[in-house]
């Protein structure tokens, strides 16, 4: 294929319009089962669940096509041990103050404290990394564009391809995150973005009553 060729459209779907609204409201209801999760249980995932989540994060839309991310998953007991050790360091300058304190507030209603044991129970990891920049063929640095956004698209269809295949996740920002790029061995033109944990939820799992108030339609949209 030459790079300015075009391919018939051929793997659009058509559904009845009476499906289409049975279809959207049956999603709506799958995605209003998915909670951030703290509490894991250590039951293994299949590698092969989380490279298919991973793929389907690969085929968000992104400035230009460039893809401008990389996912590293870590199921080493030995990785995971350590970015729970750094991840915990970071966090109780966070909790001590260095968040201030109405983000602390903010975040009372959740619980979240500075241990996180989950980073080493769950199965899987999924650290996020933006490519500011990308290695073009001749080994040149490569442009991308709208990086933040297209990240941040395919982490959302990351989270919703987790949740589809029956996993729990937590949605991890620990602050700064850079430590990840080293213990993950990412190269410079790299910035870590996001952790994602994936796994089984513990049997006495928890949500908390805050996460579950979700704004109405008249709250989140306009129709003009
Ligand atoms: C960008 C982002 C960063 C987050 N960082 C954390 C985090 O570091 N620790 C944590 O426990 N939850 C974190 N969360 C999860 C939120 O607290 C959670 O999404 C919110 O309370 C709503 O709950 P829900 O995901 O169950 O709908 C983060 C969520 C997002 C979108």
């Amino acid at each position: 294929m030459q790079p300015h060729d075009h391919s018939p459209l051929d793997d659009f779907i058509e559904f009845p319009e009476q499906d289409m609204l049975s279809r959207s409201t049956d999603f709506l209801s799958t995605m209003r089962r998915r909670h951030s999760v703290r509490q894991f249980s250590d039951r293994p995932v299949d590698r092969a669940v989380i490279e298919n989540c991973i793929l389907t994060a690969g085929t968000a839309p992104s400035g230009a096509n460039h893809q401008p991310w990389h996912f590293a998953a870590i199921h080493s007991s030995s990785v995971k041990k350590k970015i729970r050790q750094q991840a915990e360091a970071h966090e109780r300058g966070f909790y001590e103050g260095r968040a201030g304190q109405q983000w602390l507030d903010d975040l009372k209603p959740l619980g979240t404290d500075a241990n996180k044991p989950y980073l080493e129970l769950a199965p899987w990891l999924i650290a996020v990394f933006s490519q500011k920049s990308g290695e073009a063929e001749a080994g040149e640095k490569r442009q991308n564009y709208y990086v933040h956004e297209s990240v941040g698209i395919a982490v959302g269809m990351l989270i919703t391809a987790l949740h589809n295949a029956g996993l729990a996740t937590l949605t991890h920002t620990p602050k700064p995150m850079n430590f990840l790029t080293e213990v993950c061995q990412r190269p410079d033109n790299e910035r870590a973005y996001m952790l994602i944990v994936a796994g089984y939820p513990a049997d006495n799992a928890t949500v908390p009553a805050h996460a579950r108030q979700k704004k109405g339609l008249d709250e989140i949209a306009s129709f003009l």
